[in-house]
Order: structure tokens, then C-alpha cells, then sequence
């Protein structure tokens, strides 16, 4: 039986629908009971932020699809250990192989992989690059008008569909070969926000227009939405020039078999939620 933390969100509820339809038995970490899943798929409440709370949602699991940044990783794990489980697959994220501390989102993730690591517990570590659902924090503007302002509108990243890591995750769950692997995961083709706002315009039959916001601005803004801690590691990364998530890499075909989506097939897939 696998546990999938994080089951109602962008790649958690991916992942408990593949694991569902896959037939295999999967258990849905929630704190709202109420959530619609899959069928086949158990909710089970817990707090990640509280890991004595998991033992519920982990008794009898083999395997942990895990969320990375949350107060007590080690606890967490070591409660994963206490009821047996085999394997774990922890989502990371790219910046986590900078190994740089100082910067705080970058530190989040390398804490949680240390975590995994001293665990002792046979692993897979995602780092996947930007999520095309980011496009998702687009939506107040999309509803308000046709234009949408964005940070860093020079920065190319090679943005993956939330599907793809959670189709890597079920395969390094459900299979053989994976332990120990550390897997960069990208998308097919590096995008600037204004080729992302012109794929989108066309899925959604909308003259949609972008606008590069001043790096001033874009602090303002993201300032509002994070602590500060996260806007200064954002800006290492982007403004400074400290992540470069341009380059295209073959891993989700590697695992999965086929090639990644492109964002045109991600939004085409997501057009209820611009509606
Ligand atoms: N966005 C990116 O470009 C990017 C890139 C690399 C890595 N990442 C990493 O990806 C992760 C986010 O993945 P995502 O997009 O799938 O997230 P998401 O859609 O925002 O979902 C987060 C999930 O975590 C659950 N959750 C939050 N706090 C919890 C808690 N204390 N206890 C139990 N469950 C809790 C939420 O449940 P509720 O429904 O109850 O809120 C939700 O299911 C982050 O860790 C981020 O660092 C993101």
C-alpha cells in the first residue's frame, strides 16, 4: 500500500489517480476528510508538520510519496521506519543540488534529501524544475483582463507538467531499479512567461498580452505572497542568476517511456480552471 502526501495537490492528486487506476492499493494523506479522490483511493488525516500524527495514515504502508520542508523531516521519516516501510520518494527540487544553504528554499530541500538520506531507507529523490501550474497564480489576473504581468520576464525555464513528476514517482514507487537515484526532472522546452502567455492565448482562444514587471515591482508583489527569506532566495535564483532551469533533459522519458508534456498539452488540459 502507498502513501501519498500532498494528495490534493498539484502532483499528489496525479499521483493517487495513476496509482488508483494502476490498481494498486493507495492511501491519500488529507486534512480536509471531505476531499473528493479517485475511486479506489482512502483518505487518511494527518498533519505533516506533526509526524506522530501520520501513524494512522502510515500503518501498513511500503511505500511514501513524501513532501519536502515541513518542521520535523526526520521525525516523519522515522516514523516511516517504525511501521516498516520500504521506500520512499521525496520531492525535492532543482536548486538542491547547489548544496548552498544560504539560500533559504534551496535549504528547505536539501534538509529534507539529508533527512531521507540518514534515514537509512531506500530512496528516490525528485528535483523537478518550475511547475507548469504555476501558470495557475495567473488567474486573478486572467479573470480581471487580458493581460497578464509576471517577475523575471527574461528567465527561460524548462517548466514541467505536475503529471510527469508524478508519473516518475509512480514508477520509482511501483518498480525495481530506482533506490538511491537522484532524477532532475524537466519539461520539453525552455519558456520565457511571454511564450507561455502566447501558448496560452492560443489554447484559450484569448488575445492575451505580457508585460515584464520591473524587478522593484516584482519584489513588491512577491512580498505580499511569501516571507522574505523565499523572495531573496527567489531573486538568487532568478535575477541573479544563481538556478538556471533552461536546459531539457531526458529523465521523465528515461523513467516513464514517454516524452514529457509540453505546456501547450498541459494548459489544453487545464482549460476548465481559466474558465
Ligand atoms: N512550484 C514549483 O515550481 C516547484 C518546483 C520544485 C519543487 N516544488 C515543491 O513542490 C511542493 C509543492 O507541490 P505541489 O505543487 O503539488 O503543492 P500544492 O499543489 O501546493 O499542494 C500542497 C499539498 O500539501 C498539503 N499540505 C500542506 N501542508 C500540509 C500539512 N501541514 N500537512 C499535510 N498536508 C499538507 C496540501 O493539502 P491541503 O489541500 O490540505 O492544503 C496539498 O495537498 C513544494 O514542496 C515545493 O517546494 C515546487
Amino acid at each position: 500500500m502507498y502513501l501519498v502526501t500532498g494528495a490534493t495537490g498539484n502532483i499528489g492528486a496525479e499521483l493517487v489517480r495513476t496509482l488508483a487506476e494502476a490498481g494498486e492499493a493507495v492511501r491519500a494523506l488529507v486534512r480536509d476528510p471531505a476531499v473528493e479522490l479517485p475511486a479506489g483511493a482512502e483518505a487518511v488525516t494527518g498533519d505533516l508538520n506533526e509526524p506522530a500524527s501520520l501513524r494512522p495514515a502510515l500503518a501498513g504502508a511500503t511505500g511514501v510519496f513524501l513532501l519536502p520542508g515541513y518542521r520535523d523531516m526526520p521525525g516523519l521519516l522515522g516514523e516511516a521506519r517504525a511501521v516498516g516501510v520500504q521506500r520512499v520518494v521525496l520531492l525535492s527540487g532543482g536548486s538542491a543540488g547547489s548544496g548552498d544553504l544560504t539560500n533559504a528554499v534551496s535549504a528547505y530541500m536539501i534538509r529534507s534529501e539529508e533527512a531521507v538520506r540518514d534515514s537509512g531507507l531506500p530512496a528516490t529523490i525528485l528535483r523537478p524544475s518550475g511547475f507548469m501550474s504555476n501558470t495557475l497564480r495567473w488567474l486573478p489576473q486572467l479573470r480581471a483582463g487580458d493581460v497578464v504581468r509576471d517577475a523575471f520576464p527574461n528567465v527561460a525555464v524548462a517548466m514541467i507538467d505536475p503529471a510527469d513528476i508524478a508519473a516518475v514517482a509512480a514508477v520509482a514507487l511501483t518498480t525495481a531499479g530506482h533506490d538511491g537515484q537522484v532524477y532532475r526532472l524537466t519539461g520539453p522546452q525552455p519558456l520565457r512567461p511571454a511564450a507561455r502567455v502566447r501558448i496560452l492565448a492560443e489554447v484559450l482562444g484569448r488575445p492575451l498580452r505580457f508585460e515584464g514587471q520591473s524587478d522593484d515591482e516584482a519584489r513588491v508583489e512577491m512580498s505580499q505572497a511569501m516571507p522574505a527569506e523565499y523572495v531573496d532566495a527567489f531573486f538568487r535564483f532568478y535575477a541573479d542568476g544563481e538556478l538556471d532551469e533552461s536546459p531539457v533533459l531526458p529523465t521523465v522519458e528515461q523513467v516513464t517511456g514517454r516524452p514529457p508534456r509540453t505546456f501547450a498539452q498541459w494548459a489544453r488540459a487545464h482549460t476548465s480552471a481559466f474558465s
